[in-house]
């Protein structure tokens, strides 16, 4: 265990871009606190020890209060300051609304919305009388368009997005930054795990990189800067674009790409 070297947590660090994230902060000499909800953490765990730093796992389902607060209540029995808490833990849901089950969607809004309220919460009150800290909330790019067939899932990253923001501006003098990470589609399990795999969103290999995204997310949350599009130049482009398109007409376009193929 290190006292001297800084502290990053990480919300559904076990895998996907939270992964990449973890290992971005061992890599530049940060421990690692990180979170999931499968056995794997701990195995992820042990990879980004032997990056040199200390990683502390821990398991918890991340819809629900307890899990939520457990994670936090694991990271202050640490007894260190936490320099960077990176808000990450996220679920998506493809399908038709009108087909979906509440429960799943609900599910949704626990992890993406209220969960992110409640860590946000805890960091926020730990790192102001602190004077300082590094937040960062991952969003995505689906925070810059409508998202039929995920009508729930991009919603719920509009508010990572603009919670982010707001919190930034009041948090202005703290001491304390707040960083949106907004990735355009990324070669994870996400799709997959958000039952996508009969649309476009199904083929990884024409997504961006997480490695990559992860890369620039590290970077804008150490710079401090309010938010960054993660991916290639193309999806920055589409971030752009995205500011000027009326939104039936991305609606339109998003429903080519998510629409469940029979
Ligand atoms: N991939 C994309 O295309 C994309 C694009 C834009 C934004 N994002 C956002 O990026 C973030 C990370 O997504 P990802 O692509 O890395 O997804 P992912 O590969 O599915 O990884 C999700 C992570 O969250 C954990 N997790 C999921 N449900 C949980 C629960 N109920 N309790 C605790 N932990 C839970 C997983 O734990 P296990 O490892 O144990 O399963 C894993 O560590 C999300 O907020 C997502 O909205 C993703």
């Amino acid at each position: 265990m290190s006292d001297t070297r800084p502290l990053a947590v990480i919300t559904g660090g076990s895998s996907g871009i939270g992964y990449e994230l973890a290992k971005q902060f061992a890599g530049h000499g940060y421990d690692v606190a990180i979170s999931g909800q499968s056995e794997r953490v701990f195995d992820s765990a042990e990879s980004l020890r032997g990056l040199g730093v200390e990683a502390y796992p821990h398991r918890a389902d991340a819809a629900t209060y307890d899990g939520v607060e457990g994670f936090w209540t694991f990271v202050t029995d640490l007894a260190r300051p936490v320099d960077v808490a990176v808000l990450n833990v996220g679920i998506g849901l493809g399908g038709a609304f009108v087909d979906n089950d509440l429960d799943d969607e609900l599910t949704l809004i626990a992890i993406n919305v209220t969960g992110t309220v409640h860590f946000a919460k805890r960091v926020v009150q730990h790192m102001v009388p602190r004077g300082e800290g590094r937040i960062l909330i991952v969003s995505s790019l689906s925070a810059t368009t409508p998202t039929p067939y995920e009508t729930v899932y991009g919603p719920s990253k509009a508010f990572g997005f603009s919670f982010a923001e707001s919190l930034r501006e009041e948090l202005r003098d703290s001491g304390v930054s707040v960083t949106a990470l907004l990735p355009g589609a990324t070669n994870s399990d996400f799709h997959a795990n958000a039952g996508m795999g009969s649309t476009d969103f199904g083929d990884n290999s024409w997504k961006n990189d997480k490695t990559l995204v992860a890369a620039q997310g590290y970077e804008a949350v150490i710079a401090g800067i309010d938010h960054v599009v993660g991916g290639d130049d193309a999806t920055k482009q589409e971030a752009i674009d995205n500011r000027t398109t009326p939104e039936t007409v991305k609606a339109a376009r998003m429903a080519e790409k998510t629409r469940p193929r029979s």
